[in-house]
């Protein structure tokens, strides 16, 4: 039910924060559609659209905290969410802690790709999958 509630609200922001995407939002996962089948999908920007990647459950081996999580999220996430960062404030990240705490708002923000904000490095696609993965997973210690 929780986990239910939580996509939900990840899938509303996703479709908020891509307003100026046209089709962003229309719920076809049909691959290679109509986007690409005329001129006419008329691409905004050199930014391609935030994919719709949500894991659907958790794996049967969850990422691990230690060994992968921790390091993408220093890199991601730090720069502006550990101390000295502009961000930290607002959301500090630097611990397991802190991260478990607000795992709602940050699987919002990375799902929605609002976070890290445009200028700064995205994820790769790699460590998006981590991350998610590890979140859907409900942020284990592991
Ligand atoms: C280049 C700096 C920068 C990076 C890198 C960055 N953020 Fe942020 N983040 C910000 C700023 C600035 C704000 C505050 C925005 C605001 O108050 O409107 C913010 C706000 C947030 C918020 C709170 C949003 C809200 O409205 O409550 C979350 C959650 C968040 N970031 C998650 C992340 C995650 C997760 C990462 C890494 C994957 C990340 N951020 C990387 C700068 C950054």
């Amino acid at each position: 039910m929780r986990a239910r509630a939580l996509i939900h609200g990840a899938l509303a922001i996703a479709c908020a924060a891509s307003l100026g995407a046209a089709g962003a939002c229309d719920g076809d996962p049909t691959p290679g559609g109509a986007a690409d089948a005329s001129a006419d999908a008329s691409p905004t920007d050199a930014s391609p659209a935030c994919p719709s990647d949500l894991p659907a459950s958790c794996p049967a081996a969850p990422p691990s905290y230690q060994a992968e999580v921790r390091a993408i999220i220093e890199r991601r996430c730090f720069p502006c969410h550990a101390s000295g960062g502009t961000a930290a404030r607002k959301r500090d990240f630097s611990t397991y802690d802190l991260v478990a705490a607000q795992r709602s708002p940050f699987l919002n923000q990375l799902y929605a790709c609002a976070m890290p904000p445009e200028g700064a490095p995205a994820p790769t696609p790699e460590e998006r999958k981590k991350l998610l993965e590890w979140l859907v997973c409900k942020a284990p210690n592991n």
